[in-house]
């Protein structure tokens, strides 16, 4: 394993891998608990699609809505990436949503994950932010008048309204300089948002553990009664036996082998 005991020893990555890929979890986790790798998945299909995406549109009037049509109709797949990219964005904020109420219901924003609740909270804000941004780009009829519609709701917010849609705008009307906001902030300012957050995320997710489902008896404060069987293969690889039912390892003496159970 030459190449992975030089990383190991000059970064401990691998260490690191081992720690999250071996980390204990409640013994009842179930599917509920898998909704924020699925959010988690459909967030990278929204990566890869987008970038394959902005390689070929031109964000300007004159030529954002051709540049679809190209992409949809002529190139190699391309209806593929951004039928992907269209309803991977419905599929990403739904999952989110999911994966917000399993959180709630299950009461995983309580002490000590509070801080993950109020990250989450920005994501999903940044989310919705994705999709608004997003729906002016192929600047179509209805893109076009969706985004008047989303930038007079803010307008009337009292006080900062009109100035937050002067910004959003970038100026008094929608036009040019509006798309290439828009795009800047799609493709650029929330993405990165998002992955630092993300970053952020499940970095305390690690740190604080997952939390029980509210009707086992860890939700409840008791340590696990028996120990739990280990599983063979994943966490306790099967040792290498000489045939005499030893196991050998290298290095070590020759211990018997454990009764199967
Ligand atoms: C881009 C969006 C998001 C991604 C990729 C994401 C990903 C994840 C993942 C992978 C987990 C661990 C597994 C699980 O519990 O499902 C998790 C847990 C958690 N998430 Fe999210 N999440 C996102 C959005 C949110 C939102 C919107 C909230 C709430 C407002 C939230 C609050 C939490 C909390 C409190 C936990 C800890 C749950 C526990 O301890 O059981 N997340 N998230």
């Amino acid at each position: 394993m030459l190449p992975v005991d030089w990383l190991e020893e000059r970064s401990g990555l691998i260490g690191g891998l081992r720690y999250f890929l071996f980390r204990k979890v409640p013994r009842e986790t179930n599917w509920f608990h898998t909704l924020g790798s699925a959010t988690l998945t459909a967030f990278l299909v929204q990566l890869i699609t987008g970038v394959i995406l902005a390689m070929y549109y031109k964000p300007d009037p004159k030529t954002a809505y051709s540049s679809i049509q190209h992409i949809t109709n002529d190139l190699t797949l391309g209806w593929l990436v951004r039928g992907m990219h269209r309803w991977g964005a419905s599929v990403f904020i739904i999952l989110l949503f999911l994966h917000m109420g399993r959180v709630f219901l299950f009461g995983a924003y309580k002490y000590p994950r509070e801080l993950n609740w109020l990250v989450g909270v920005l994501l999903l804000t940044m989310a919705l932010g994705e999709g608004f941004t997003g729906y002016l780009l192929p600047w179509d009829q209805t893109a076009y008048w969706a985004t008047v519609v989303g930038i007079n709701i803010n307008a009337n917010a009292p006080i900062a309204g009109p100035f937050i849609a002067n910004i959003l705008r970038g100026g008094n009307e929608i036009g040019p300089d509006t798309l290439a906001r828009f795009y800047s902030i799609h493709m650029l300012l929330i993405p990165g948002g998002l992955i630092g957050l993300i970053t952020l995320h499940l970095y305390l997710v690690i740190r604080l553990g997952i939390t029980p489902p509210p009707w086992t008896r860890a939700a409840e404060g008791y340590a696990a009664e028996e120990p739990v069987p280990m599983r063979r293969g994943l966490v306790e690889p099967r040792p290498r036996g000489n045939g005499n039912g030893a196991v050998v390892r290298r290095g070590l003496p020759t211990v018997p082998r454990r009764p199967e159970s």
